[in-house]
């Protein structure tokens, strides 16, 4: 099978799923009611909302579903204090009753692409050769980028040749690109875990607003990982919410091209 088959071949799989029924007024509600909040009151949230939310956000897509995030609920008061005050004790993290450090790993795709081959042998149906393929040979190229980032130059240098006659991915093909890629999914799961607290009636903020450095060495977390995001999450204040939402006009980011 030639390389770009798992894009543009549809597998002879023996799977099929029907589609679950889903409520567009319900998910608008939730999305219209989440908003960040900057001041909490001192209701806590129960633990097992914290972990349904948690195993929400790790339903949302990723790229090559090589679940290149990591979520750090933090629990231990030592740690909540110094990561309140990395996060300049702003009141959307001190007030909260739970802060979640969202991690973008660019270091774990190759355990990960394993693993991936390791759940294959669990599935119930056949996985096509091509998937297979996918993770074992495919993968330690799009995501290696050798000793001193030298394999992504080389990748850098090959794909802009072949793309001189025909479409190809271009990236990743260093550091930073990994950090985008590592950094775009966690997002996604990021926003998974704030709509499922709004969905359970709590509120949320997504804060960038700390020392990374410092976030970092609380949580004992090497190099290669970045900080995403901290998501604050508890009951919100009548004064949590700063004013009216804003949006600039559709009419800015929308394009029918
Ligand atoms: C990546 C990211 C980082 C943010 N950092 C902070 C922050 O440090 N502190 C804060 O109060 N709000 C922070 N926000 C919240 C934004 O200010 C907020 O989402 C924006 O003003 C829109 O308001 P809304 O979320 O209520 O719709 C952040 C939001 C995002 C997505």
């Amino acid at each position: 099978m030639a390389k770009t088959d798992i894009f543009n071949s549809v597998p002879d799989l023996k799977y099929s799923e029907e589609r679950p029924k889903t409520n567009s007024d319900e998910f608008e509600k939730v999305i219209e009611a989440r908003r960040s909040i900057r001041l909490y009151t001192a209701e806590p949230v129960p633990p097992e909302i914290v972990e349904k939310c948690l195993d929400i956000a790790l339903k949302a897509p990723n790229s090559s579903n090589l679940q290149q995030w990591q979520f750090y609920w933090i629990q231990n008061q030592e740690k909540r204090k110094a990561i309140t005050e990395a996060c300049f004790n702003q009141p959307a993290a001190k007030t909260a009753a739970e802060l979640i450090v969202a991690v973008a790993r660019t270091d774990t795709w190759k355990k990960h692409a394993e693993q991936m081959l390791e759940a294959f042998k669990d599935q119930p149906i056949e996985v096509p050769k091509s998937a297979v393929e996918y993770y074992k040979k495919l993968c330690p190229i799009v995501y290696n980028q050798g000793p001193l980032g030298l394999f992504g130059v080389l990748k850098k240098i090959g794909f802009y040749i072949t793309g001189l006659t025909r479409p190809i991915v271009r990236e990743p093909t260093n550091q930073a690109d990994m950090r985008v890629w590592a950094h775009k999914s966690t997002a996604l799961a990021c926003e998974n875990l704030m709509l499922a607290f709004s969905a359970y009636g709590y509120d949320t903020c997504p804060m960038e607003g700390y020392d990374s450095k410092r976030v970092k060495s609380i949580l004992g977390l090497p190099k290669k990982a970045e900080i995403c995001m901290i998501v604050s999450a508890g009951k919100r204040d009548v004064k949590g919410v700063y004013g009216p939402r804003v949006r600039f006009p559709r009419e800015q980011f929308i394009f029918k091209v």
